[in-house]
């Protein structure tokens, strides 16, 4: 078992998220602007590249791989990369492979990605109205997500409904929201808005603190605390009522990056050490320099042995400057 990274806070950094692809058939509204100018392929790594990239991390005892986008299943191939990575299971050395998506694809790939060893999903679905959901994603099909849930459910995949809470869009809905998810049996997660990227219109508009959407449950449900653990940024909650898994991420209102396991890389294998702060390291470079994983190795360490405390996410009608200016689906989270 390798010895895992660690950063100058004492933390292990053991979770790798790895965004295949910046590309999206999506434009969600608190995510991207609609004209988006999307990155030349030349500059994106192959599907190669982004095996060797995960495993020289997965040889530096990150021991799960989250694959993000844009829409990771929209990139060309895909099932490659995670048939490929699915060998570090016969090793040991990777407890988890997973992946976060929109779900639009999903039918189609869901048994597929069961059979490289994904034992669950976390799917992004803000609303079940049809029409909102178009208009959040600006043009999505929820029926079609609808049946990726379903057809991943039907492979055994466990399923997580990631939602992000939207003042006035989405916040009469969570109630109904929990009481689906809970019933088809997946967990729900609700996830407070970041300040990543320029979007059209005003974050402050859409920005809901969970506190208050946590205080509004808490009338109707008997929220329990416990303490599941996925290894991610969500802390849980059992709704007696339905017997399920409520998770809340609130980087706004309760900041959790003292617990923070993980970096990110980008489809160009820039590795952003957190999410909500700029400094970078070029990983692209140290692959494409030489066959041999050295100099690799040694990129990631030196990097790790720079990450930063935390973000400082603000969302303030005073402050309108993103927090950082790359969006969302660059880093997939
Ligand atoms: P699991 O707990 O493994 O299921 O995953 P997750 O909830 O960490 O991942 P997912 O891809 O479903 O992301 C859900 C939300 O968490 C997204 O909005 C991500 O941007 C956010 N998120 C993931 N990692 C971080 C992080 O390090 N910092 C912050 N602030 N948000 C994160
Ligand atoms: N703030 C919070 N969550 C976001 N997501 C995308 N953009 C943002 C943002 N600005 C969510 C998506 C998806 C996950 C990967 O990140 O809805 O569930
Ligand atoms: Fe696409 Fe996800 Fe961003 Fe929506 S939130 S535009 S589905 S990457």
């Amino acid at each position: 078992k390798a010895a895992p990274l660690i950063d100058p806070f004492a933390r292990a950094i053991t979770y790798l998220r790895v965004s295949v692809t910046d590309r999206c058939d999506f434009r969600c509204v608190y995510c991207m602007a609609e004209d988006m100018t999307f990155l030349p392929k030349r500059d994106i790594l192959t599907l190669e590249e982004l095996d060797r990239l995960c495993s020289a991390f997965v040889a530096r005892g990150v021991r799960r791989l989250r694959i993000t986008g844009g829409e990771p299943l929209v990139r060309k191939n895909i099932m490659s990369l995670f048939h490929g990575l699915s060998r570090h299971f016969e090793t040991g050395a990777l407890d988890e492979l997973t992946l976060t998506t929109n779900g639009s694809q999903l039918a189609r790939y869901a048994a597929e990605l069961a059979s490289a060893g994904v034992r669950r999903v976390n799917v992004s679905i803000d609303t079940l109205d049809a029409e909102k959901f178009r208009r959040i994603t600006r043009w999505g099909d929820l029926a079609k997500v609808l049946e990726g849930v379903a057809a991943a459910k039907a492979a055994g995949l466990g399923v997580k409904i990631n939602a992000v809470a939207l003042k006035n869009l989405n916040e009469h809905e969570i109630e109904e929201m929990l009481r689906w998810a809970h019933g088809e049996g997946h967990d729900l997660t609700l996830i407070e808005t970041m300040p990543l990227g320029d979007i059209e219109g005003d974050r402050t508009d859409q920005y809901l603190p969970l506190d208050l959407v946590r205080r509004r449950l808490a009338e109707r449900f008997t929220l329990t605390e416990i303490p599941y653990k996925t290894g991610g940024p969500a802390r849980y909650v059992r709704v007696e009522e339905t017997g399920g898994r409520l998770g809340f991420i609130t980087p706004l209102t309760h900041n959790f990056c003292e617990s923070c396991n993980r970096v990110r890389v980008t489809c160009t294998g820039t590795l952003y050490m957190c999410l909500g702060q700029e400094d970078a390291a070029d990983l692209r470079a140290a692959l494409r320099a030489s066959e041999s994983d050295e100099a690799l190795g040694r990129a990631i360490e030196e990097a790790i042995s720079r990450k930063p405390k935390g973000h400082d996410f603000v969302i303030d009608r005073r402050r309108q400057a993103p927090s950082v200016g790359r969006h969302m689906s660059v880093t997939g989270g």
